[in-house]
């Protein structure tokens, strides 16, 4: 198979930016898999679903097609055929994601996917699992962090009328869950390397991932 870069990472350390950047630079495909799991829950959302019941969202979970467009100049996102790059990034949504992406056959439905789109070829996947479980196999892994004050201060600049300490806040809670769910949790892959961004610009985190890789 082909050159596959794991990017995983907590919300806000940068791994949407930093992996298009890098499979732009490297001519690579571009994958997000935090907008499946946001697309699953626009989904079951919109169906009226209760989130809070693991069954029902399990019962459910393999009704949408989700359909990934992986141009990092433009990556898309597809529910059956309607487009909702937007909605998926509402705050409703971001509050049940959590929940919906503990269930364990949402995961494995969405992983399967995942599997499928990476096998075809060269590509830079990002995500919270890519590095431990969904392509442990990836030719490099990469495991971005950066301090709470950071990853919260460039969340409130891009989402408006938000404060970095309600961001702060609502990203601890959503790491929480992330990193203490049963299934596949948020946590650094063996063979990763952890690289914090902090102090970093975009540009430098993005060369020191081309360094990486080319190594
Ligand atoms: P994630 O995908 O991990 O949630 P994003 O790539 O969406 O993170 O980054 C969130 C915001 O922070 C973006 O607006 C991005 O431009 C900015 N950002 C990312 N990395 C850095 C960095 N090293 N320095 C400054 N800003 C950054
Ligand atoms: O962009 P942000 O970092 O805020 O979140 P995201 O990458 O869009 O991911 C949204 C949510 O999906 C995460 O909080 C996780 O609950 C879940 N997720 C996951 O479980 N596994 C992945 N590989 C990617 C995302």
């Amino acid at each position: 198979t082909g050159l596959v870069v794991a990017m995983d990472g907590p919300s806000g350390s940068g791994k949407s930016s930093v992996s298009r950047g890098a499979a732009r630079a490297l001519g690579l495909r571009y994958l997000d898999t935090g907008a499946m799991y946001r697309a699953m829950t626009w989904w079951m959302l919109q169906q009226g679903v209760e989130l809070t019941d693991p069954a029902a969202v399990a019962a459910r979970c393999g009704e949408p097609a989700i359909v990934s467009g992986t141009d990092p100049d433009g990556p898309t996102i597809h529910v059956d055929g309607v487009d909702v790059a937007e909605p998926i990034r509402q705050a409703e949504v971001t509050g049940a994601v959590s929940a919906v992406a503990a269930v364990p056959e949402v995961r494995a439905r969405l992983v399967a996917l995942q599997r499928e789109i990476i096998g075809a070829g060269d590509i830079v996947v990002e995500g919270r699992d890519i590095g431990s479980v969904v392509w442990p196999q990836a030719a490099a892994k990469i495991y971005l962090t950066a301090s709470p004050e950071a990853r919260a201060r460039r969340r409130s600049a891009e989402v408006a009328g938000s404060t970095v300490e309600a961001q702060q806040e609502a990203m601890a809670r959503r790491d929480t869950l992330d990193s203490t769910r049963k299934t596949d949790p948020l946590s650094m892959a063996a063979g990763a390397i952890e690289l914090d961004t902090t102090t970093l610009t975009l540009d430098e985190v993005v060369a020191e991932v081309l360094r990486l890789v080319v190594e």
